[in-house]
């Protein structure tokens, strides 16, 4: 069976394909099947913003989709950036919205974080499933190590022994992380539905 990956995004393209080949799906990107499509996220919830992607791509096309939304969620911020977190404060770059967060920590002692992955599934049929995934932490003092992307440097989860994300081998995020424990939760699913 067909199914689309409501993604533009090439690590998590080639992160969805490895999770459905196996199960029997052809998994094709957006662009891909030939869909020029950005979906304006004005979700409230990560939810929201997951469904909003996934939905307007099988509305257009009746096939099979996944969509995922995600971001850092830090305590003393008030859940700040959350669903902001590619763009937050407007800052251009990855390193200015960590500094940002940096700051907005300065004499802070609760440095308690977290990084939430929402994901949605929508059948053939139109029917609806959504998959999340937690992984929770705290922000480092500064920014350490050059693995991964966005938030990485700044974030030290917790069964990471004191150090940062980017300082880990990729290896280790993509067996802990918030986005690899909801497509867990989507592969267990899917198993599931095929017994
Ligand atoms: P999106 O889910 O592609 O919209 O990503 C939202 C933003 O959240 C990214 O641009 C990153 O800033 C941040 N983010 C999401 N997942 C991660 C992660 O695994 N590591 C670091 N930053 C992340």
């Amino acid at each position: 069976m067909e199914l689309i990956i409501a993604s533009n995004n090439p690590g998590k393209i080639r992160e969805y394909k490895d999770l459905f080949e196996p199960l029997g799906f052809r998994a094709l990107s957006q662009s891909e099947k030939g869909i020029q499509m950005e979906v304006e996220e004005t979700g409230k919830t990560f939810a929201e913003n997951a469904v909003l992607k996934a939905q307007a791509i099988a509305d257009r096309t009746g096939c099979c989709v996944v969509s995922d939304d995600s971001g850092l969620e830090v305590e003393a911020l008030g859940g700040e950036p959350g669903i902001l977190s590619a763009r937050y404060k407007g800052l251009a770059t990855e390193h200015q919205r960590r500094m940002a967060i940096l700051e907005g920590l300065n004499g802070k002692e609760n440095r308690q974080a977290r990084f939430v992955c929402c994901i949605c599934w929508i059948d053939s049929r139109g029917r609806r499933s959504l998959f999340q995934g937690i992984w929770n932490g705290k922000i480092a003092l500064a920014e350490e190590g050059a693995n991964g992307f966005g938030y990485d440097p700044i974030f030290i989860a917790e069964d990471s022994g004191g150090k940062t994300t980017a300082s880990l081998p990729l290896s280790f995020k993509e067996t802990h992380s918030h986005r690899a424990k909801a497509v867990a939760q989507l592969a267990e699913f899917l198993r599931a539905m095929q017994e």
